[in-house]
């Protein structure tokens, strides 16, 4: 929110073609429930017309900022969910003694199966959230080689993919980070997606420009590609 706050109206496009890419996508007709994962602070989330379309709207976050839920707090068409959509990786992180300790639990653990029950799923700018704060939250805890936290991350990515309901979700996320100081000179292109989105249709992509106060990166600016698309 703070960087939002900073960035201003840089955020506006990826924000609007997030909203309009979900509207677009939504099934025609009215549905029963619609399902929200990373709504945060619902910058990129069409609320309205959401429930003018759904009879429940689930919002998804392991932190639903309070000033969100005082705001919707007798909203009768909205229910904030509070999990980790790691399918409880964080918890199991912070109870492992050693990185074998965490690889074992990874491998044990499943997608989520109960976005089924939902008419209409939206993973939004979550992805690789879900492995870059836990994988930081490794680094700091175990020596960890690169081979190995990539392995890491490509599988928390594939169970987030796995959870998602084929035939009624769509995904967006960023999937490239650019570094640069000024904008005709980029320093560095860094990969944050491991699983292969080529499964996805109706893919749209843009850039977000999203630290230009060399906050995020020391020195550097930073925009990232994003993309979206069905399941
Ligand atoms: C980049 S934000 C998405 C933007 C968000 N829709 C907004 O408008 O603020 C990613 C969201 O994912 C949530 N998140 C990160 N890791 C998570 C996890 N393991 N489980 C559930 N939510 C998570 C964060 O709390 C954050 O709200």
């Amino acid at each position: 929110m703070d960087r939002y706050l900073r960035e201003g109206s840089k955020w506006n496009s990826h924000l609007n073609n997030s909203k309009e890419y979900i509207i677009n996508s939504l099934p025609n007709t009215k549905v029963n429930k619609v399902a929200i994962l990373g709504s945060g602070w619902l910058l990129d989330v069409p609320v309205k017309d959401l429930c003018d379309h759904t009879n429940k709207l689930y919002l998804f976050d392991i932190n639903h900022p309070k000033q969100i839920l005082n705001k919707f707090k007798n909203h009768i068409k909205t229910e904030f969910v509070k999990i980790d959509l790691t399918n409880n990786l964080i918890q199991g992180a912070a109870e492992s003694k050693c990185l074998n300790d965490f690889s074992v639990l990874l491998h044990r653990t499943k997608p989520i199966d109960s976005f089924y029950e939902y008419d209409f799923v939206v993973s939004l700018n979550l992805l690789n959230q879900l492995d870059i704060l836990l994988c930081d939250f490794l680094l700091k805890k175990f020596k960890i080689s690169n081979h190995q936290l990539i392995a890491i991350r490509k599988q928390i990515q594939t169970l987030h993919l796995k959870s998602l309901p084929k035939g009624k979700s769509c995904i967006i996320t960023d999937f490239k980070e650019f570094n640069y100081m000024e904008r005709s000179t980029i320093v560095k292109e860094s990969n944050l997606v491991y699983v292969d989105l080529n499964i996805i249709r109706d893919k749209k992509d843009w850039l977000w420009e999203f630290d230009g106060t060399k906050s995020y990166r020391q020195k550097y600016n930073t925009f990232f590609k994003v993309i979206a698309g069905i399941l």
